[in-house]
């Protein structure tokens, strides 16, 4: 798909169809991420790929547990009995991009893979969002053992893709350039 249709026309989705992300669309999106540029070349990102609907709906509860969004009215267990998953939109796939807490470019290295993968996916025919509110669960360290993330390493980037129900319309955004020096 031409780079143009992909960088004007992808848009964050957030609600799904049923239906699992191919395995080889699932590579092709990791390998896009890992052609991103990086501070030093250090690629200091990792990914966590997440395809159990469960796991990804547990995930969803911790996150508005550690968000504060859950225990005045509702208890954790009763959220966790609840089918909704608030958070990741019920999206099939959830791709978490971490890096080691200490490295100072991480920020701004999974940025940069996490659009590549967002606009790989759009040329894959899948609609993906940037989920910044699950960056909550760094808050508890046993969530992140339990997905595979070492004690050294900080959720950075958390991405959800999947088939959309139907594709949010294109925007226009124009350029704010502060000032053009000639
Ligand atoms: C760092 C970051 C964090 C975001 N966090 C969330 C989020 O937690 N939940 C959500 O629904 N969208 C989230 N988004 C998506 C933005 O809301 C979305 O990109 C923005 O509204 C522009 O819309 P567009 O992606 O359709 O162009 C996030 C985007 C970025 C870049």
């Amino acid at each position: 798909m031409d780079l143009d249709d992909c960088i004007k026309n992808r848009r964050s989705v957030r609600d799904y169809l049923d239906k699992q992300v191919e395995k080889e669309k699932i590579d092709a999106i990791l390998s896009a991420g890992a052609m991103a540029p990086s501070a030093r070349d250090t690629q200091q990102w990792r990914f966590t790929v997440v395809e159990d609907r469960e796991r990804i709906r547990m995930l969803s509860v911790e996150a508005k547990r550690n968000l504060g969004l859950i225990g005045k009215g509702l208890q954790l267990a009763e959220a966790l009995k609840a089918r909704e998953d608030t958070i990741f939109y019920n999206a099939p796939l959830l791709i978490i991009v971490s890096a080691k807490k200490d490295d100072k470019w991480a920020g701004i290295d999974c940025g940069l893979a996490a659009q590549n993968m967002m606009l790989k996916a759009y040329g894959l025919g899948l609609g993906s969002c940037y989920i910044g509110l699950a960056n909550s669960l760094n808050k508890d360290s046993k969530i992140l053992k339990d997905i595979g993330i070492p004690d050294d390493y900080a959720i950075i980037s958390p991405l959800i893709f999947g088939y959309p129900v139907k594709w949010p319309e294109p925007k226009t955004r124009k350029p704010q350039v502060l000032k053009w020096i000639k």
